[in-house]
């Protein structure tokens, strides 16, 4: 059968993958593909065996893999047929020069785009997936122009706003897709081709339009004001700890205000993920550069309230077990930076393993997907780690327990014989507010949750 459209995404990670699954799912009368420079992200994706774990995207995948959604590595062929690219390449933090630890990485996107530029041979529609500094698409746009044969191009800006453990739900159901291009007349056509892909199953008035600047900022700015509530509320559990108010009853009372609303107000270890603190650090480097100061400033207290919040939890393991964890059994339920997924990237795992090891505790991590990274992120502290599939067996022995991921297992685990298998006196540190706090008290664990009272037998 002849394919309506041919549709490209080049990079085929956690964002591009998802993505392109679901157009096809949902558009059998276009041909998918996506393509990637790791082969053996390919390859996962051609067998069984996916290369990330995310809820119902196998049976998206399964149901159109080999009909109209492909997984390859040729990208010269690719972008030969493509009507549309998506570019969905890693856009990480810069490590080196001007900005490093600040401003993003933008070497595969430029590389993309002379790619782009290099093979096509007819016009295209290329759309930004990637989270980029503002005003990016106008560097992508002088790349794609910058040739002889005049090939014309039309940049559009559509980021992504799925959250990794429900990027299948918010794909299909998304709050509102966004939609940046020039308001010229090409721009307005290549947005309104972008438009109709997308109301093949959100509804139009979800579908927002927007210039090219707004769209690249809102990304930004969504992803700031996200984590921003995130630190709010974990500053106030430092507040809470000190004054004996309780942090889930204030964020209750908060978030029942309906102008502010109840999601995203659950205290914690902080956040982690491949976004937020990237995209914050990205937007104060932006600000800095225009000389807006005071607003870079004000962003970033919401990194350093992350990291704050990551020390501080390590700070009152450290306290509570008398100030002392050398040679001390710790067990870390949870590496994943949230709930159902195996991702750790910028995990607060990663940091506070690393500090406990620093304070030469003997680590334990248990995590039901996240084991095969932990390890790869703490190689180098060796022998000093163990993981453990199975939690009953991680726990035994150790000296305290800390939870710091949200996983639903952590809250129905039998206690009764974690606690048996401890050495006493047992500590439980619970870094996500999961597990029923009196009920571990009353079995006889010593309980240090986030922005509460600590339940302690001495
Ligand atoms: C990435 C960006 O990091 C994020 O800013 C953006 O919003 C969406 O795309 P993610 O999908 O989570 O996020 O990244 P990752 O899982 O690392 O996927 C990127 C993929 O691009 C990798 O599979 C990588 O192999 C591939 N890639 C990278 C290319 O195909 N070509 C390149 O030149 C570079
Ligand atoms: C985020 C955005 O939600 C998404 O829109 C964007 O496209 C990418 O970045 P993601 O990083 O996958 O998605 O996960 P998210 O659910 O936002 O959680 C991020 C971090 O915040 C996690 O570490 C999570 O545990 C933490 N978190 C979240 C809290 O500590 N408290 C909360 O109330 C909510």
């Amino acid at each position: 059968m002849a394919f309506e459209k041919n549709i490209l995404c080049i990079g085929a990670g956690y964002v591009g993958g998802p993505t392109m699954a679901m157009i096809a799912y949902k558009c059998p009368q276009y041909r998918v593909t996506a393509v990637d420079i790791n082969p053996e992200r390919i390859n996962q994706w051609n067998s069984d065996q996916l290369p990330i774990y995310e809820p119902g995207l196998d049976k998206v995948v399964q149901a159109c893999r080999g009909k109209n959604l492909f997984f390859d590595t040729d990208l010269e062929q690719g972008i030969k047929e493509a009507d549309i690219i998506f570019v969905s390449v890693n856009t990480p933090t810069k490590t080196f020069g001007a900005g490093s630890g600040m401003a993003a990485d933008l070497q595969y996107w430029e590389k993309t785009a002379r790619q782009i530029r290099d093979y096509a041979e007819s016009p295209k529609i290329v759309v930004e997936k990637s989270t980029l500094p503002v005003k990016t698409s106008l560097a992508m746009e002088r790349i794609l122009t910058n040739d002889s044969d005049q090939i014309y191009f039309d940049v559009l800006s559509n980021p992504e706003f799925l959250a990794e453990g429900t990027a299948i739900h918010d794909l299909e159901e998304p709050d509102r897709v966004l939609i940046g291009s020039h308001e010229t007349e090409s721009g307005l056509e290549a947005r309104e081709t972008l438009v109709e892909i997308y109301a093949n199953w959100v509804p139009r008035e979800k579908i927002i339009t927007t210039n090219l600047w707004s769209s690249e900022l809102s990304k930004l700015a969504a992803n700031a004001f996200l984590a921003q509530r995130i630190s709010s509320i974990n500053a106030i559990s430092a507040l809470c700890e000190k004054t004996e108010a309780d942090v889930s009853e204030v964020a209750r009372a908060i978030g029942m205000d309906s102008r502010v609303g109840v999601k995203f107000l659950r205290a914690g270890v902080g956040f982690g993920g491949s976004c937020f603190k990237k995209d914050i650090l990205n937007l104060v480097y932006l600000c800095r550069s225009y000389g807006l100061n005071e607003v870079a400033d004000y962003w970033e207290g919401v990194v350093r309230i992350n990291d704050y919040q990551k020390d501080r939890f390590v700070l009152s393991m450290l306290n509570a077990m008398f100030n002392t964890l050398a040679g001390k059994k710790i067990c870390l339920f949870g590496f994943a930076f949230k709930a159902d997924t195996g991702d750790t990237r910028e995990s607060p795992g990663i940091f506070i393993a690393r500090e406990l090891a620093e304070e030469k505790a003997e680590l334990v991590i248990t995590d039901p997907e996240a084991l095969s990274n932990a390890r790869i992120d703490l190689a180098d502290l060796g022998e000093q780690v163990d993981y453990v599939e199975d939690p009953y067996e991680a726990a035994e022995g150790s000296h305290a327990v800390a939870i710091l991921t949200e996983w639903g297992l952590y809250r129905d685990l039998d206690y009764e014989r974690i606690y048996a298998s401890m050495v006493k006196p047992a500590f439980l540190f619970d870094g996500r507010n999961v597990a029923d706090h009196q009920r571990l008290f009353e079995m006889g664990f010593n309980v240090f949750p986030i922005g509460k009272a600590p339940l302690t037998h001495y």
